[in-house]
Formats: C-alpha cells, sequence, structure tokens
C-alpha cells in the first residue's frame, strides 16, 4: 500500500470517529496541519524524490488533498447544527419532513381580485356581522314584515329576535347609518338561507355587495362600473346586460349578466347556451331607503349591487359542484395552487 493510500485510510477511519466540531479540528491537524500534517509532510517530501516520480506523486497527493478539504468541510457542517442541539439527544441535521405549503381558497381568490378592483375604482371595502337585525336586514331594505318578499329569501331566525343576514345588503343600512354622504363601498361576506344542499345551493354562501351615493349619479355609472369589473374579471371583450327585475330597496331594478367569457356569447356549456353568465342584482337606490337612514333623496342618489362570488368562483375556475367549496378537502384546494 502506498503511504498516500495510507493516509487516505487512516483519514477515513478518524473521520469516521470524529463527532464535534473540536474533534473535526484534531482530524484537520493531524492530517492537513502546517506541523504536523501528515499529507502535508508527504507533499514537502516530495522535492526529495527523483524527477520522474515527482509529478505522479504530486498530482496523487493533490488529488488527495482536495478530497480531505472536502470530505472535512461536509463534516463541520454537518457537526455545528449537531452540537447545537447539545445534550437533548435531538439529531437536528435529519432530514425534515417537507411542509405542505398552503394554497389560497379559490373563494379567497376571487374575493381579493374583486377587492382590488374597487380599491382601484376608490371604494372602500366594509364588513358588518353575519348576525343581523330584522331592521337591517329587511325593514331599512323597504321590506316591511308582511312584505312578500320576505318569502323569497328563506330565513335562519335567531332566538331572541335576530337572524343569520339572508344577503349582504344589510352592510349598506350599517354603512350610510354611520356615515354622511358622498360614500363608495363594497362588502364580501358570508349569508346564509334555508337552502338545502345540492350542487348549486348552499346554506351558507358567500355575497359582494356594492353601494354608491353621490350627487346625480344613476343608472348609467351602475352599468358603467359594473362593465368595468366584468371587464377586469373576464376580459376586455365583455359586455354587460341588466334586464328589468324587482328588488324592493332598488327603483329601477334590475338583473345583470355579462356576456360569457368563454364563448365570447356565442353559447356554451358554462353559459348554459345562452352566452350571458347571470351575476346578481342591482338598481338605483329606493328613495326610502335613503329617506329610512336619514339621507336627503331629493339632493343624494345612488347605486348598488349585489352579486354571489361562489358562482362566479365556479364559472371562473370551471367547478361543477358549489359544496367543493365548502368541504375543504385538500385534493380539491391543491388544485388552485397559484392559480392567481
Ligand atoms: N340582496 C340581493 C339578493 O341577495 C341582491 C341585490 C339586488 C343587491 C339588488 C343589491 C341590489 O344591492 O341593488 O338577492
Amino acid at each position: 500500500m502506498t503511504e498516500l493510500e495510507k493516509i487516505r485510510r487512516d483519514f477515513a477511519e478518524r473521520l469516521g470517529s470524529a463527532r464535534s466540531p473540536s474533534e473535526l479540528q484534531e482530524v484537520r491537524h493531524d492530517f492537513l496541519g502546517r506541523s504536523r500534517g501528515r499529507l502535508t509532510a508527504f507533499l514537502r517530501s516530495l522535492k526529495t524524490l527523483p524527477e520522474g516520480q515527482r509529478r505522479a506523486a504530486g498530482a496523487g497527493a493533490n488529488q488527495l488533498k482536495a478530497e480531505l478539504e472536502q470530505a472535512l468541510a461536509d463534516a463541520e457542517q454537518r457537526a455545528v447544527p449537531a452540537a447545537a442541539a447539545g445534550a437533548s439527544g435531538l439529531d437536528i441535521t435529519l432530514p425534515g419532513v417537507p411542509a405542505r405549503p398552503g394554497a389560497v381558497h379559490p373563494l379567497t381568490q376571487v374575493r381579493r381580485q374583486i377587492e382590488e378592483i374597487f380599491l382601484e375604482m376608490g371604494y372602500t371595502v366594509e364588513d358588518g356581522p353575519e348576525a343581523e337585525t330584522d331592521y337591517n336586514n329587511f325593514t331599512a331594505l323597504n321590506i316591511p314584515p308582511d312584505h312578500p318578499a320576505r318569502d323569497m329569501q328563506d330565513t335562519f331566525y335567531l332566538e331572541g329576535g335576530g337572524l343569520l343576514r339572508t344577503h349582504t345588503s344589510p352592510v349598506q343600512i350599517r354603512t350610510m347609518l354611520s356615515r354622511r354622504p358622498p360614500l363608495k363601498i363594497i362588502c364580501p361576506g358570508r349569508a346564509f338561507r334555508r337552502d338545502t344542499p345540492d350542487a348549486t345551493h348552499s346554506p351558507v354562501f358567500h355575497q359582494v355587495e356594492g353601494l354608491a351615493v353621490d350627487e346625480g349619479i344613476g343608472l348609467a355609472d351602475l352599468k358603467g362600473t359594473l362593465l368595468e369589473m366584468g371587464r377586469r374579471l373576464f376580459g376586455q371583450r365583455v359586455r354587460v346586460r341588466l334586464a328589468p327585475s324587482y328588488f324592493p330597496f332598488v327603483e329601477p331594478g334590475a338583473e345583470f349578466s355579462v356576456s360569457c367569457f368563454l364563448c365570447d356569447g356565442t353559447g356554451c356549456r358554462t353559459c348554459k347556451r345562452s352566452g350571458w353568465i347571470e351575476m346578481g342584482g342591482a338598481g338605483v337606490v329606493h328613495p326610502a331607503v335613503l329617506e329610512e337612514v336619514g339621507y336627503d333623496a331629493e339632493r343624494w342618489t345612488g347605486f348598488a349591487f349585489g352579486f354571489g362570488i361562489d358562482r362566479l368562483a365556479m364559472v371562473k375556475f370551471g367547478i361543477d359542484d358549489i359544496r367543493l367549496l365548502f368541504d375543504n378537502d385538500q385534493r380539491f384546494l391543491d388544485q388552485f395552487r397559484g392559480a392567481s
């Protein structure tokens, strides 16, 4: 066995039993140290060799030196944290269990996108409680106790007279009661209705409410606002359609749709061959609602809109069952990693 082979073997043995940084330091001194290093001594001795042998031995020695340096460096790197673990016996140098990074829920992605669109248009984002009063959810919105519109919204009533809000519209009332016009707000949030769950119904769902009150604003401003939202959500080619409808808190009231972003309005599965995707309700705020919150309806006008985010997310991501949005099945949610 040559001297270099012996050095390599002895080094491997010593390195194998060295644990702490100071033990590794010892190994380094014994093999690579300036004064007592065995390999250093070998390299030094090369000059005594005859010219012919010196070249080959020198190359082998230098290669070994590089090997030892690398092996020591690796060992030193591992040794530092291991030493830090100290007496606890915890080996923090073991490979970890990879962390599964979370993904933003598809509903949250859509909600944030909507918030961004309206923040850029100068709206503020407001919040309101899910447990509401009958007054905020119905009466102040021009839906008095015997109004038939109450039947459209099968309500969860709470003991003591409250209810779970059936839409996010009560935030209109809360905002107007606490602020003076002009104002422009949206309110994303949960709403509740006594629906039996199926692919398109859930007793808890999500809406965004919008309200603008100012001087001299009306239906055209509403349509322009919805168009801007539609374009930002689905692309510049999208058109918006308002069709007459009835909601007690707006007059005129409308149902609004956006042209289908998948087929460009020619008809496909997503828009059920109609070319339009129904979004929600909207209209010009009823003077009775403005008067109810103490606004001068001769001076101030406004528009409002409300739509479901669950359906929007379903259309956008091609989800065919609303319940998937609430099950929190990791296999489903994983598909939305980095989707927007
Ligand atoms: N709150 C209504 C609902 O949930 C939606 C709606 C319609 C909101 C018209 C509005 C509006 O602000 O003006 O069915």
